[in-house]
């Protein structure tokens, strides 16, 4: 038994946030952002609006183009670190929404990685026999968390949503996944704020903020990720000129390319919205994967591979059949 993607959906808040409007807040420019990074504008949530009003949008969108009905799941999983609360979960709120009640519903929280975690275990579910259908969905809302006064994180972040639907299928559709994690890297990306410790010992006064090395993160992972893509094609037994298209967490242009490089695929084979979303940490990737999906760009039958990278650190790919 395999599981197959059976439906996208993305969604993302109407209010855009420019470079030019950040050059008003903090001391940056146009110009470093986008060769830094290649952002141009991201997304904000509206006041109230929250992940699991995102959530739920994309979540609809993925279950229409799936053709499949709530209560027809059999587990929902939401990968994501800014949850609507603590708890209940962002999945519980989600499920109740969408009229799904009773099936497992549970938040993974693995940063930037969160979707491609969540992905893995959907897939494991199906995989054992233990869901037939299952919503994997990566929402964020960055923009509620990050220091405005901050000019090293807060040109990067952004808010948005997306959602696949995997179903159970006699056919190979996720044809591999891989996940690491390694906690000794913890304090070069971190919220300095927690239910346990309170406040972060080093900064007793810190509000809810991203605390970034980015450079030091920048090294790692473009070194990491480049294990990883090779890691997942070898589990597949499949060459990397067989990749249709580098579905990549959208964190930095730079690190994009020097991933492609390292496939020896060209940018055109590269699924790229960090310009247009900024980095939307979990739900970067199903949100590329949806806008590739509806623009004709990714096709049924196409090899796809994705990765993530984030906080923790963590790391995380896919090789999909799509
Ligand atoms: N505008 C203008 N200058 C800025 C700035 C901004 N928004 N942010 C930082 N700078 C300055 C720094 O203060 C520093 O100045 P200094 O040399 O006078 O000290 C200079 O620009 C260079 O900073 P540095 O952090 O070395 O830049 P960088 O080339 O590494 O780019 C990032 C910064 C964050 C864009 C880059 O490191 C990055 O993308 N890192 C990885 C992010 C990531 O993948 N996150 C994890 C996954 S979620």
């Amino acid at each position: 038994m395999y599981s197959r993607i059976a439906g996208t959906g993305s969604y993302l808040p109407s209010h855009v946030v420019t470079n030019a409007d950040l050059e008003r807040l903090v001391e940056t420019s146009d110009e470093w952002i986008r060769s830094r990074t290649g952002i141009r504008e991201r997304r904000k949530a509206a006041e109230g609006e929250t992940t699991g009003d995102l959530a739920f949008h994309a979540a609809n969108a993925a279950l229409a183009s799936a053709g499949v009905e709530a209560r027809d799941l059999d587990l929902i999983i939401v990968g994501t670190t800014t949850p609507d609360l603590i708890f209940p979960s962002t999945a519980c709120l989600l499920q109740n929404r969408l009229g799904a009640n009773g099936c497992a519903a549970f938040d993974v929280n693995a940063a930037c990685s969160g979707f491609l975690y969540a992905l893995g275990v959907a897939d494991n579910f199906i995989r054992a026999g233990s869901a037939r259908k299952a919503l994997v969905v990566g929402a964020e809302t960055l923009t509620r968390m990050v220091d405005w006064g901050d000019r090293a994180t807060c040109v990067l972040f952004g808010d948005g949503a997306g959602a696949v639907v995997l179903e159970a299928s006699a056919e190979p559709g996720v044809l591999a996944t891989k996940q690491h994690a390694d906690g000794g890297h913890k304090d070069l990306l971190y919220s300095p704020v927690g239910v346990s410790v309170g406040f972060h010992p080093g900064e007793p006064n810190a509000g809810v903020c991203i605390r970034m090395s980015g450079n030091e993160v920048f090294k790692v992972a473009v070194r990491t990720l480049d294990r990883i893509v090779g890691e997942t094609l070898e589990a597949a037994g499949v060459d990397e000129a067989q990749v249709d298209w580098l579905i990549p967490h959208q964190a930095n242009l730079r690190i994009i390319e020097a991933t492609a490089k390292r496939l020896h695929l060209p940018m055109e084979r590269v699924i790229v919205t960090v310009d247009r979303h900024g980095n939307t940490s979990s739900a970067s990737v199903p949100l590329a994967l949806d806008e590739a999906v509806r623009s004709g760009k990714v096709q049924r039958g196409q090899t796809l591979l994705l990765e993530a990278f984030g906080g923790g650190f963590t790391w995380a790919s896919a090789l999909i059949r799509y």
